[in-house]
């Protein structure tokens, strides 16, 4: 997805921009541009490959030309390829827009609207600009609102219309857009880290509705043309927590973080011991009701839906199945008004997953929702809301959000096996004060930093690398796998470890590296026999398990101590390991680690 910003008001317009962009460029970096209304009233645009720093090179000094209203982009290619013609912003006659977003019948619409030779990208919000230009009456608000019922898809726009210098409109559906009017100026952008510089107060741009911007106010328009009033909302977050604060990158910020994160998600929703969702809005009837439970998301908030399956299902003894969204919304999934949909999203805008709460409430499912972005998509229209609050994860690779996610979801399943009477009051105590204790764990392995780094001088020359466990500690290394790959781009697979011996192990021969995970004391033995067999075949054996454990010392190359949590509760402390595995392993390829090849924080296309 991509990253927007629009400004109209009385500070320098350029700067405004860049330093927003800047902000938002975790969301999508492989080009950015600026359009601008220019002390001559007419629009001007810069706009280039590469990262927005390239981009504040181009537009020299900011002082030399000052404007006051303008758009910026940073882009995650959807259509078309990484060029100075695919960048945004996109103009079409007097309309200068940027899009993050799909128009899915832009060839239709190329088609209808004879575009073939006008167009100068492979964009389809090129298409859009030159549709909205066409039906363009100098009323922005009317010919947006004729224009968007002619596109399929997602999108959120900010536009500018050339007889219209001081203005900016814009409009969503699907993809967010988030606003203020501030005493420094109008400003909207895809997410709150561009505003908080100059804001606690916003709202989020309602879908279908029309913004309009002028330095001197912000209103919001419905389909109708009527104006309404925005909610209001209030961030509970300073600009410094979007910041690196020394560390050298994000995602090691985003690491050190963890421990805070699971006492700030963790401790207001404690009451006698035990987890009360009272200040969440969550009634008992949706735990009592159900008779199974699925669990939807993408990436690592999948992973972590993988864990809780681990844990509720042995103690709630009911079914729980953890599916992709990609894949949930098109299987016409069997579920019911008796199902509990549990959703997750770090963003509460990745679309897939979107896409699947809509079809889990029109199927007359209950729905709960586990996000850390207050006001997002996934968290409005969820019935439920559970909000982490692991503050803003500016790194692509995600670490903090999949602790807190586990922490929500290992307090939901407290809380069904209480209502439920799976477990006693005693047993719902004794559970909570074991999750507590993961958070002192945590802190314990991040001390371990220099320990784990050891790891990987043995991972950066390998094509390959995997990650093996059996049960809790299978979908531990689903995780590890993930950061792996994504940030090193060093070829990694999780594999269950009983699993091995019918194909995979193949793989296995000299110096290639496997993360072991051994930390379920009930099949420590089976485990550490499948660790013998990789070592056997010459791999290099990193094994994890928790101090006290009885291994014999050469049955692996490194092995890396965890404390000894109860074995429900060890991916926490095993999460730090894994993270740190992958951040160093792409620090010593020298790779970008907050932002890989390819990625982008939130997918909001499809
Ligand atoms: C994980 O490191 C990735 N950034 C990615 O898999 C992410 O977890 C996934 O895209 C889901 O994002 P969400 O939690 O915002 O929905």
């Amino acid at each position: 997805m991509c990253g927007i910003i629009g400004y109209s008001g009385p500070l320098n317009a350029r700067k405004v921009m860049l330093d927003g962009l800047a902000q938002l460029e975790y969301r999508g970096y492989d080009s950015a541009g600026i359009a601008y209304f220019g002390d001559d009233s007419r629009i001007h645009q810069i706009k280039t490959t590469g990262k927005v720093s390239r981009l504040r090179e181009l537009c020299g000094s900011l002082d030399d030309e000052v404007s006051h209203c303008g758009i910026g982009h940073t882009r995650w290619a959807t259509h078309g390829g990484v060029t100075q013609a695919n960048a945004h912003p996109h103009t079409a006659g007097r309309v200068t827009l940027i899009h993050n977003g799909i128009i899915e019948n832009y060839h239709q619409l190329t088609e209808q609207y004879h575009l073939e030779d006008r167009l100068l990208s492979q964009t389809d919000s090129e298409v859009a600009a030159w549709v909205l230009d066409s039906v363009y009456d100098g009323d922005p608000v009317g010919s947006i609102r004729r224009f968007l019922p002619l596109l399929e898809g997602s999108y959120a726009f900010c536009i500018m219309f050339s007889d219209r210098p001081g203005e900016i409109y814009a409009v969503r559906t699907v993809s967010p857009l988030v606003a203020a009017y501030t005493p420094s100026g109008s400003i909207v952008a895809s997410d709150l880290t561009a505003l908080i510089p100059y804001t606690k107060s916003y709202f989020v741009v309602p879908e279908g509705m029309i913004l309009k911007m002028t330095p001197y106010q912000v209103a919001l328009y419905d389909e109708e043309g009527c104006r309404k009033d925005p909610e209001i909302m209030v961030v509970n977050w300073n600009i410094d927590a979007a910041m690196k604060n020394g560390f050298p990158h994000f995602m090691l910020k985003e690491i050190h973080e963890q421990p805070e994160a699971l006492k700030n998600t963790i401790l207001p929703r404690i009451s006698k011991g035990l987890p009360d969702f009272g200040d969440d809005g969550i009634s008992d009837e949706i735990f009592l009701e159900c008779s199974q439970i699925r669990i939807v998301a993408c990436g690592t908030a999948m992973h972590a839906g993988m864990v809780a399956k681990a844990i509720m299902e042995p103690l709630l003894r009911i079914p729980v199945t953890v599916t992709i969204a990609s894949e949930f919304r098109y299987e016409n999934p069997l579920i019911d008004s008796k199902t509990l949909v549990i959703i997750i999203s770090q963003s509460g805008e990745t679309i897939d997953t979107l896409a699947a709460l809509r079809l889990a409430r029109s199927m007359g499912s209950k729905t709960l929702a586990i996000v850390n972005v207050k006001g997002s998509t996934i968290a409005r229209e969820s019935d439920y809301v559970f909000y982490t609050h692991a503050g803003p994860e500016i790194a692509v690779a995600s670490t903090k959000a999949y602790s807190v996610q586990l922490a929500g979801l290992y307090m939901i399943c407290c809380r069904m096996g209480l209502v439920r009477g799976c477990i006693t009051k005693a047993e719902g105590q004794a559970f909570m004060a074991e999750l507590l204790e993961a958070i002192p764990a945590m802190e314990e392995m991040i001390k371990e930093k220099d320990h784990i780094k050891s790891v990987v001088s043995h991972l950066v020359d390998q094509p390959d690398a995997f990650f093996i466990g059996r049960g809790l500690d299978y979908a531990f290394s689903l995780e590890g796998a993930l950061k792996l790959k994504e940030i090193s781009y060093i070829h990694a697979e999780a594999y269950a470890a009983g699993e091995l011996k019918h194909g995979t192990i193949a793989l296995i021969a000299d110096r290639v590296p496997v993360i072991a995970i051994a930390t379920q004391s009930s099949i420590l033995s089976k485990m550490l026999s499948n660790v013998r067999e990789v070592k056997a075949r010459g791999a290099f054996v990193v094994l994890i398990t928790k101090e006290g454990t009885a291994v014999p010392d050469d049955i692996a190359d490194i092995q890396i101590r965890i404390p000894a949590l109860n074995d429900h509760f060890t991916v926490f402390p095993i999460a730090v390991v894994l993270q740190l595995i992958a951040y160093y392993a792409s620090l010593l390829k020298g790779l970008n680690v907050d932002q890989p090849r390819n990625l982008a924080k939130s997918v909001t296309v499809e």
